[in-house]
């Protein structure tokens, strides 16, 4: 049995925020700027792991289909995948967020049907649909905070940190859907046939959590 370990991590905010925990887990990339290198599959200072870096919606397929045994990803974006076909062991505590429903502060549908801009498609429709609301979801993939102010929609959902984003665009934050953090995602094939070298980085990513928190 293989007893090498590949994990998947998108460039950017979740690399750079996982990064040291990596390295208090004992894994160091040998490139250390994906954004530099351009590469896609990094070596570590250990031999039998490496470190595949891919877009942030894919991290859950490629762990999904054991392309990856582990990933690191957005709570977003494993709510909007659906989780049964992975593990999900460790909140890692980075890249935190909300993701919120954000508007004009006099936001109303007129009484026609809410009209929701959101790249949140399955979460947007899940958190109105319990409440009993019937909205109409129109999918974009960006410049989300546009579509109020062009009257593309009534309302965005959006992840919101500071806040900055939708201020400098005269929205406010309305409702808080979820909180959002990045989590360690295992291959369920992947915890049962190398069990020993996935728990053993569970165990060491979680020491790590622990330690950036004091
Ligand atoms: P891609 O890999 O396709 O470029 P992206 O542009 O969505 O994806 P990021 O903006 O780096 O990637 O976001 C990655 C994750 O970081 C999100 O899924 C979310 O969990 C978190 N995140 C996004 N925006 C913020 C923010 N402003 N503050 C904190 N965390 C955020
Ligand atoms: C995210 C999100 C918001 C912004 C919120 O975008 O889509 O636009 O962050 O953060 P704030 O509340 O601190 O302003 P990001 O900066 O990741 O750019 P992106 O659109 O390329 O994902």
């Amino acid at each position: 049995m293989n007893d090498s370990l590949t994990i998947a991590v998108s460039k950017g905010r979740i690399y750079k925020d996982a990064l040291p925990l990596l390295a208090h887990a004992g894994i160091v990339p040998k490139d250390a700027d994906p954004e530099a290198s351009r590469k896609l599959i990094l070596e570590t200072n250990l031999p039998t792991i490496k470190i595949v870096i891919i877009r942030t919606a894919d991290v859950p397929t490629f762990v999904e289909y054991g392309a990856a045994d582990l990933g690191i990803a957005g709570k977003d974006v494993l709510m909007e995948y659906g989780g049964e076909g992975l593990y999900e062991p460790l909140d890692l505590e980075i890249a935190r967020c909300r993701l919120m429903v954000a508007g004009f502060p006099s936001t109303s549908s007129d009484g026609c049907r809410l009209r929701v801009a959101t790249k949140y498609v399955t979460s947007t429709r899940r958190y109105y649909a319990a409440q009993g609301k019937q909205v109409e979801i129109i999918k974009l993939y960006g410049s989300m905070e546009l579509a109020p102010i062009v009257g593309l929609a009534d309302v965005i959902v959006d992840l919101v940190d500071t806040g900055n984003t939708l201020k400098a665009n005269g929205l406010l934050p309305l409702e808080t859907i979820a909180d959002i953090s990045s989590r360690l995602i295992v291959n369920k094939a992947s915890m049962k046939m190398k069990h020993r070298q996935v728990k053993t980085l569970v165990e060491r990513m979680a020491e790590a959590v622990e330690s950036a928190r004091l």
